[in-house]
C-alpha cells in the first residue's frame, strides 16, 4: 500500500476498514440486573463474533475502541475490571483468534498500562503476526487527539523541518499507519458522536449509528451497517461525475 492509499479513502461496496465504538455494555448489563463488568464481558464475546463476521464479508481491518484515554475517569473498580478483562480475554480467545486467521494489533499509549498487560498484548501481537485474514486493531488507552500529538512529536523527533510536516508525514506516524483510513465508522448504543476515536483517520469515513447495544451487535446488525455503507455516495470532496450520477439514478 502506498502512503497515498493511506490518505485517500477507498470507493468500493465493501469497506476495507471498519472502525467501531462499542458502546452500551453497561446498559446491556443493567437491563439484566447485572453489574457493568458483566456487560463488558459480553462485549468481548460480541467482539470475537464480530471480527469473524466482518472477515467473512471481506473487511480487511476492524478497529475497535476498547479503552479510551478518557476512560480513566471511570470508577477505579471499573477501570481495573476492564484491565483484568483484557487478560481474561487474551487467555480465553487468543488461541481461537490466531486459528481464525486474525492478526491482532494494539494501538494506544502503552506507557500507562501494567507490565502484565503489556506482556499480554505483546503475546497476542507476536502469536498472530503472520495472520492475513483480517487485522483486529484494538485501541487501548487511545485518544484521537493523543494520536495527532504523538505523530507531531515524532515528526519533530525525526528532525523534519516545518515545511516538510504535511498530511502524509503525520499520517505515516499515526498509530494506525499500517491500515488504510476507516471507510465505515459504526457506533452502537444510541449516542451519535465520535468521542475522540480516530479523529484524523475518519475524515472521509461514512458513519452508521445504531441503538443496538454492543453485546447484541451481531450478524444482522453487521449486514445492515454494510448495506447502508454500500448505498452511500462517496465523493471525497469532489463532484460526482455525470456518467456515474446518471448510472446511479437509473
Ligand atoms: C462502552 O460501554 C464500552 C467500553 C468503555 C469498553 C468496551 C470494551 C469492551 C467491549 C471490551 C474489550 C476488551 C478487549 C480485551 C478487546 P459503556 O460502559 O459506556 O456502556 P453504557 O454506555 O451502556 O454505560
Amino acid at each position: 500500500m502506498s502512503p497515498r492509499d493511506n490518505i485517500l479513502p477507498h470507493a468500493a461496496l465493501v469497506p476495507r476498514h471498519v472502525a467501531v465504538v462499542m458502546d452500551g455494555n453497561g446498559r446491556w448489563a443493567r437491563q439484566r440486573f447485572m453489574p457493568r463488568f458483566f456487560g463488558h464481558k459480553a462485549g468481548v464475546d460480541a467482539l470475537v463474533r464480530a471480527v469473524n463476521a466482518f472477515a467473512d464479508r471481506g473487511v480487511q481491518v476492524l478497529s475497535v475502541f476498547a479503552f479510551s484515554s478518557e476512560n480513566w475517569k471511570r470508577p477505579d473498580e471499573e477501570v481495573s475490571g476492564l484491565m483484568s478483562l483484557v487478560l481474561v480475554a487474551v487467555s480465553k480467545y487468543l488461541t481461537k483468534l490466531a486459528r481464525d486467521g486474525v492478526r491482532i494489533r494494539i494501538v494506544g499509549d502503552r506507557s500507562a498500562v501494567s507490565d502484565k498487560l503489556r506482556q499480554a498484548w505483546e503475546q497476542a501481537e507476536a502469536m498472530t503476526a503472520n495472520n492475513t485474514r483480517i487485522t483486529l486493531a484494538v485501541a487501548f488507552n487511545y485518544g484521537g487527539r493523543w494520536d495527532v500529538v504523538q505523530a507531531a512529536r515524532r515528526c519533530v523527533a525525526d528532525g523534519l523541518e516545518p515545511e516538510r510536516i504535511d498530511e502524509r508525514a503525520l499520517s505515516e506516524r499515526m498509530a494506525l499507519a499500517f491500515a488504510p483510513d476507516p471507510d465505515l465508522f459504526i457506533r452502537t448504543g444510541g449516542e451519535m458522536r465520535i468521542s475522540n476515536f480516530l479523529l484524523w483517520q475518519s475524515a472521509y469515513a461514512e458513519f452508521v449509528f445504531t441503538d443496538c447495544l454492543w453485546p447484541d451487535f451481531g450478524e444482522r446488525e453487521i449486514d445492515a451497517a454494510l448495506a447502508a455503507f454500500a448505498q452511500r455516495d462517496r465523493r471525497f470532496g469532489a463532484i460526482r461525475p455525470p456518467e456515474v450520477a446518471m448510472a446511479g439514478s437509473a
